[in-house]
C-alpha cells in the first residue's frame, strides 16, 4: 500500500508470478492491479478492485489503512482483473454502490452476476464530492473495450485511466524512475492491446488533455508523475507516423526460407532499412507485436506445410490482423515444392491491414541465384514505397 497524495493510496496487488494474461499475452515480468482508494471529508471510494485471485491482498491493505466503510466502487472497465473481487468487496461493504457508466454496468451484470441494485450510473462529465474532494467521470470507449470510462479527482489533479497508459510490469516502483524500461513496458501493453484502437485511443487523449492533470495512474504497472511522457509516446503510437523498418515474422523448416530471410536482411539493411526479424517458432508474441506498432512493411517469411501456408506464419498474420497496425505495405517470401495456396491464405487472413501488397516471391524448393536476385529486386521495391512516403 502506498500513497499518492493525502487519502489517496494505492491499494491493489502485485502479481510477481503471473506469466500469461488471457491465456494469449506474455508477461515476462509480471504484472499488477492498481486498484486506489481515495478517502474524501464524507466519502470514501475504491477506484477499481483487483484479480480475483489476489483479493486478500486488496483486503490487507484497506485494513491496513483501517478502512471502516467504502462508500463507492468505481467500475472504470468490466474486465475482471480489476471488475473480478467487486462482489468480494460488497459482500464485506454491503452499502457501497458500484458506480459505472451504463454500458458497463450491462457487461457486469453479464460477468459478476451483480444485482441492479448494487449500481448507480454516471454519465460523461458527471461529478461527485466525496466532502473536501471531487471526482469527476469521462466515458473513454474503446480503450480497449466499448465500455471503459476514467475518473479525474480534481483537487489533487489525479487522473485514474484503468487500462488506459498501463504496463504490465511488477513491482514498478510507484512512479516512473526508468524511462526506458517504462517505454518499452508500456509499448507492449499498447501494441498488445490498444493498438487496433488507434482511432479511439486519439479521441480520448484529446478529451483528457482539457484537464489539468499532475499525475495519470492507470491499473496495471507504473504511475506517471510526469504526465507529458506517457502522453508523448501514446501520441506518437496512435499517430499514422511509420518508420523505416521491415518486419519479417518467419518460420524455416528445413533452411529454404532461412536462406531467404538472411539475404532479404542483408538486402534491406544495404539499402538503408532496418530489417526486425523473429522466428515464430519460438518468438515472443509482445515483442511480435511491439514490433508492429512503427514498421512500415510487413514480410512474411513462410515454408510450405502439406498443401499450404505454416500455421506459425499464419498465426503471425493473424495476430497482425486482429491487432491491425498502422503498417503501410505488405509482402510474403516463401518456398514450396509441390504448389499450394500459401499467399492465398496469408493475404486473405491479413485481410484488415490497410495496407498495400508489393508482389510476393515465392519459390520452388532451395533458393537459386535468380531467387536471390529476385528478393533484392523485392528490397528495392520496398525502398521505392518507403521513399515515397517520406521515410528512407
Ligand atoms: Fe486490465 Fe482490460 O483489463
Amino acid at each position: 500500500m502506498r500513497q499518492l497524495r493525502p487519502n489517496v493510496y494505492a491499494v491493489g496487488a502485485i502479481d510477481w508470478d503471473r506469466r500469461m494474461f488471457d491465456e494469449l499475452i506474455p508477461l515476462p515480468d509480471g504484472t499488477s492491479y492498481n486498484a486506489y482508494l481515495v478517502k474524501g471529508s464524507q466519502k470514501t471510494v475504491l477506484l477499481d478492485t483487483v484479480d480475483p485471485p489476489k483479493v486478500n491482498m486488496l483486503m490487507e491493505h484497506l485494513d491496513e489503512l483501517g478502512v471502516q466503510k467504502i462508500d463507492y466502487v468505481i467500475a472504470h472497465h468490466a474486465e475482471q482483473d480489476h471488475s473480478g473481487s467487486i462482489s468480494d468487496v460488497l459482500n464485506r461493504w454491503p452499502q457501497a454502490k458500484v458506480l459505472t457508466n451504463a454500458k458497463c454496468k450491462e457487461y457486469l451484470i453479464e460477468l459478476l452476476r451483480l444485482n441492479e441494485s448494487n449500481f448507480e450510473i454516471v454519465a460523461d462529465g458527471q461529478e461527485i464530492s466525496l466532502g473536501d474532494k471531487t471526482l469527476k467521470f469521462l466515458i473513454t470507449p474503446w480503450v480497449h473495450w466499448p465500455e471503459t470510462m476514467v475518473t479525474y479527482l480534481k483537487e489533487d489533479k489525479i487522473l485514474f485511466s484503468c487500462d488506459f497508459f498501463g504496463s504490465h510490469f511488477a513491482p514498478p516502483p510507484l512512479y516512473v524512475e526508468d524511462e526506458a524500461l517504462a517505454y518499452e513496458a508500456a509499448k507492449r501493453y499498447f501494441a498488445e492491446i490498444m493498438m487496433p484502437f488507434r482511432t479511439s485511443i486519439r479521441k480520448n487523449i484529446e478529451k483528457i488533455s482539457a484537464l489539468p492533470i499532475e499525475i495519470i495512474a492507470p491499473s496495471h504497472g507504473f504511475v506517471y508523475d510526469k504526465p507529458a511522457f506517457i502522453l508523448n509516446a501514446y501520441n506518437n503510437w496512435s499517430s499514422d507516423i511509420v518508420k523505416n523498418e521491415v518486419l519479417i515474422p518467419y518460420t524455416s523448416m528445413h533452411g529454404s526460407v532461412r536462406k531467404m530471410v538472411d539475404h532479404f536482411v542483408d538486402a534491406l539493411t544495404i539499402r538503408g532499412i532496418t530489417p526486425i526479424q523473429f522466428n515464430m517458432a519460438e518468438a515472443d508474441l509482445g515483442k511480435l507485436a511491439t514490433a508492429m506498432v512503427d514498421a512500415a512493411t510487413i514480410v512474411l517469411g513462410c515454408s510450405q506445410v502439406l498443401a499450404g501456408a505454416h500455421p506459425n506464419v499464419a498465426h503471425a498474420a493473424f495476430v497482425a490482423n486482429a491487432l491491425r497496425p498502422k503498417t503501410k505495405f505488405v509482402s510474403i517470401i516463401g518456398s514450396m515444392l509441390w504448389g499450394g495456396k500459401m499467399v492465398e491464405q496469408l493475404t486473405g487472413i491479413i485481410s484488415n491491414l490497410k495496407a498495400e501488397v508489393i508482389e510476393p516471391v515465392v519459390i520452388k524448393g532451395f533458393p537459386r541465384e535468380e531467387d536471390l536476385k529476385a528478393i533484392d529486386v523485392l528490397a528495392d521495391k520496398i525502398l521505392v514505397k518507403h521513399k515515397e512516403i517520406g521515410i528512407a
